[in-house]
C-alpha cells in the first residue's frame, strides 16, 4: 500500500492576483491531508473519500474531484485500466473551501502514487502532479497552494519562479473562521479575469497597490512586526473586497475577530465563502476569537503559520 500526505495552508497575502504574477505569502498549517493507494479489483480507480468535510462541501466538488484523479493519474503515467486501485483520503484537515483542500488531497494521492507504483517522485515533480490535478478545480492555478502543500513552512510566492521560505522568530496563532458556504475557486478565478478586462485601470492599481503592500508584509513578518502584518492584512481585506471577493459572511466574520482583539483579518482562499483568516498571536488571543466566533455559530481552526 502507497502512502502520502499534504499540508492544508492559508493564504495572507493576495489570493487571485497571484495568478497575475503579483507576489503572494502563503503559510502550510498543521493540518493534513492524507491518501494511501492499493491495489483493487475492479475495472479502474475508485475513491473511499474519508475526509471531515463542510456539509455539500464533497457532493459539489465530486466532478472537479474525478477529474483531478484523472489528471495526476495521466501526469504520473499510470493506466487504472491496467493498474486498478483504491484510493482512500482521510486525516485532519477538514475539507473545505479556503484552506487547501484540493491541494492537499492532490499532493497526497501523488505522493501514494509514487510510493504504490515505485515511482521515486522528487518534491518538485510531486508539486508537478500536484499542479495537474488542481487545474481541474481552479482552471488556470498559480500554483501556490499545490506549493505549500508539498513543501510545508511560510513561503513567498511568485509565479513562475522559485519558492523562498520566509523567517520569522516564533510560530504565531490564528484562527480560521469557516462561512460554511463552499466556494467554485474556477468560477471565482473566472470571475476575476473577467472583471479584471473590463475595469482594466481600477484592477491595475489595486494589484500594484497589493503588491507594494506584500513586500512590506515579508519584511514586518520577518522582523516579527506583528502588528504591522495585522495592518497589512486589513489593508488586503479591503484590496479583495473591491475585487469583489467577499461576501457578508466573510466580512462579518472578519469583524468579530478584530471586535475581538486580533491584530488584522481578512478573507483566504478563493473568497466569495470558504474561509476568513486573523492573526492572534497567543494563546489567549487565539481562544478569545475563536471563542466569539464558535459563539455566533461559525466552526473554527486553531492553528499557527511560520
Ligand atoms: C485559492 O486558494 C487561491 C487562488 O489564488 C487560486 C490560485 O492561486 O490558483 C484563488
Amino acid at each position: 500500500m502507497g502512502r502520502g500526505k499534504g499540508f492544508g495552508k492559508v493564504i495572507l497575502f493576495n489570493e487571485h492576483l497571484v495568478v497575475y504574477g503579483v507576489p503572494s505569502i502563503v503559510s502550510a498549517i498543521d493540518r493534513a491531508t492524507t491518501a494511501t493507494v492499493e491495489p483493487f479489483k475492479g475495472p479502474s480507480w475508485s475513491l473511499d473519500d474519508r475526509r471531515e468535510a463542510t456539509p455539500g462541501y464533497k457532493e459539489e466538488k465530486l466532478e472537479q474531484q474525478e477529474e483531478s484523479i484523472e489528471r495526476i493519474l495521466k501526469a504520473a503515467g499510470i493506466d487504472p485500466t491496467k493498474n486498478p486501485i483504491k484510493i482512500t483520503l482521510g486525516g485532519d484537515l477538514v475539507a473545505a473551501s479556503g484552506i487547501g483542500a484540493s491541494a492537499a488531497s492532490c499532493v497526497a494521492i501523488a505522493r501514494a502514487l509514487s510510493e504504490e507504483f515505485n515511482l521515486g517522485l522528487s518534491d518538485e515533480r510531486i508539486n508537478e502532479l500536484a499542479y495537474e490535478g488542481e487545474r481541474a478545480y481552479h482552471g488556470a492555478p498559480s500554483g501556490v497552494d499545490n506549493t505549500a502543500a508539498t513543501y510545508g513552512g511560510l513561503i513567498w510566492f511568485v509565479r513562475g519562479r522559485p519558492i523562498e521560505l520566509i523567517k520569522i522568530k516564533k510560530p504565531v496563532e490564528i484562527v480560521m473562521g469557516n462561512t460554511g458556504v463552499v466556494t467554485d475557486t474556477k468560477a471565482a478565478v473566472a470571475g476575476v479575469r473577467e472583471r479584471k478586462e473590463r475595469y482594466l485601470e481600477k484592477y491595475a492599481k489595486i494589484f500594484k497597490e497589493a503588491e507594494d503592500l506584500a513586500y512590506k508584509t515579508r519584511k514586518a513578518l520577518e522582523s516579527y512586526d506583528l502588528k504591522a502584518v495585522g495592518k497589512y492584512m486589513n489593508e488586503n481585506h479591503k484590496q479583495l473586497q473591491a475585487i469583489e471577493l467577499s461576501c457578508e459572511k466573510l466580512d462579518f466574520l472578519v469583524d468579530i475577530a478584530r471586535k475581538h482583539g486580533a491584530l488584522g483579518a481578512k478573507l483566504t482562499g478563493g473568497g466569495l465563502g470558504g474561509n476568513m483568516v486573523a492573526l492572534t498571536p497567543g494563546k489567549e488571543l487565539q481562544e478569545k476569537v475563536a471563542r466569539a466566533i464558535e459563539k455566533e455559530g461559525f466552526e473554527v481552526l486553531r492553528t499557527k503559520i511560520g
